[in-house]
């Protein structure tokens, strides 16, 4: 082959090589898992997709293979290299594993059965793929994101610019919300929700958007705050949000990987690891983000809120510093 062939190939190589996005779902043939799945595989943007579960991740990956689009699906079990094998090479890993809520339960309660499965999945991400982007949706969000950021750390892999707790939800069902009082197009509802994702520390800030009367609504801040509550009770025991929340996950994947792609402006609601409020002790805070080739790219800062929104924040302190230091000692005590 000549020099000149022989570098026009190395070129077409890693461009393509560029271009190609390993998609991982952990917890694949869940509630989430299974619609998020589908959604990925309509996503062009996603080349490869991988579907681990701890039971039938195989079964929803020939299922959804079968849907006429480009990208690959494979399916992984819990067999010694399942899980790595699905991990390797991965860009985007979402998190859906772990048990949802059943009536009368907060996100918290979920704690000890989905700190260790949190805990345990983030191992392996940090061996098989530490420099992927993790977008972690088992709640309790506030507390399984400090766990992986700690598991990392851990391992010496930990880039903050890389951690995720989608938060999506809560903006997808502020607008929506608002929508319904205004009689608009949610498209066009721009409303930014920043804190945690559970109950008083979700914060929306209805005194950004176009509609500022709207934060004295105290109904509708409970409703944005308290929303999945709706989807638990009307489920009566059945589980939470997963349709939604497939949706909301899948917008934040694309998000990562339009941004992966070069494309600027791409901003999303998300729970990171923020400079924020660390003088207060909180560590990780979800606020508007831009994201970018190398995961976080700029995080905003909170903006101007009314009296009613300040007091909202405050609340949100006090839970969200607490759902932090659980999830950070829970790894602190079972590493
Ligand atoms: P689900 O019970 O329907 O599905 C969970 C799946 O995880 C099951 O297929 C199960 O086999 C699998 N799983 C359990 N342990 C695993 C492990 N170690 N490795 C791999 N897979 C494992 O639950 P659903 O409804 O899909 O909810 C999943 C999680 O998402 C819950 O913790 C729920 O609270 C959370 N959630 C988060 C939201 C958010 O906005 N971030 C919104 C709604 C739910």
């Amino acid at each position: 082959m000549s020099f000149i062939a022989s570098r026009i190939q190395r070129r077409a190589f890693s461009v393509s090589a560029r271009n190609l996005s390993k998609v991982t779902v952990l917890g694949a043939a869940g509630g989430i898992g299974q619609p998020l799945s589908l959604l990925l595989k309509l996503n062009p943007l996603v080349t490869e997709l991988a579907l681990y579960d701890i039971r039938g991740g195989p079964g929803v990956a020939a299922d959804i293979s079968h849907i006429n689009t480009k990208s690959t699906v494979t399916g992984y079990d819990p067999t010694p290299t399942g899980l790595a094998n699905a991990l390797k090479g991965s860009q985007v890993v979402l998190i859906p594993a772990g048990v949802p809520r059943k009536p009368g339960m907060t996100r918290d309660d979920l704690f000890n059965t989905n700190a260790s499965i949190v805990r345990d999945l983030a191992k392996a991400c940090a061996e098989s793929c530490p420099e992927a982007n993790i977008l972690v949706i088992a709640n309790p969000v506030n507390s399984t994101v400090p766990i992986v950021s700690e598991i990392f750390k851990a391992r010496g892999v930990y880039n903050p610019k890389r951690l995720f707790g989608v938060t999506t939800l809560d903006v997808v069902r502020a607008s929506r919300f608002v929508s319904e009082i205004k009689g608009s197009d949610p498209a066009d509802e721009n409303i930014t929700v920043v804190g945690g994702h559970s109950g008083v520390t979700i914060v929306p800030l209805f005194s950004q958007s176009s509609h500022p009367d709207l934060s004295a609504n105290a109904e509708l801040v409970n409703r944005v705050q308290f929303g999945g509550d709706e989807v638990v009770k009307a489920k009566d025991g059945a589980g939470s949000a997963t349709l939604s929340m497939a949706m909301a996950g899948a917008r934040m994947a694309n998000s990562l990987l339009r941004a992966s792609k070069g494309e600027k402006g791409v901003i999303e609601p998300t729970f990171v690891d923020s400079p924020l409020y660390k003088d207060q002790g909180i560590e990780f805070f979800s606020s508007r983000v831009e994201l970018g080739p190398n995961g976080v790219e700029k995080i905003f800062s909170v903006g101007p809120v009314d009296a009613t929104e300040e007091k909202l924040l405050e609340a949100c302190f006090t839970d969200l510093k607490k759902n932090i230091d659980k999830g950070k000692s829970f790894v602190a005590t079972n590493p």
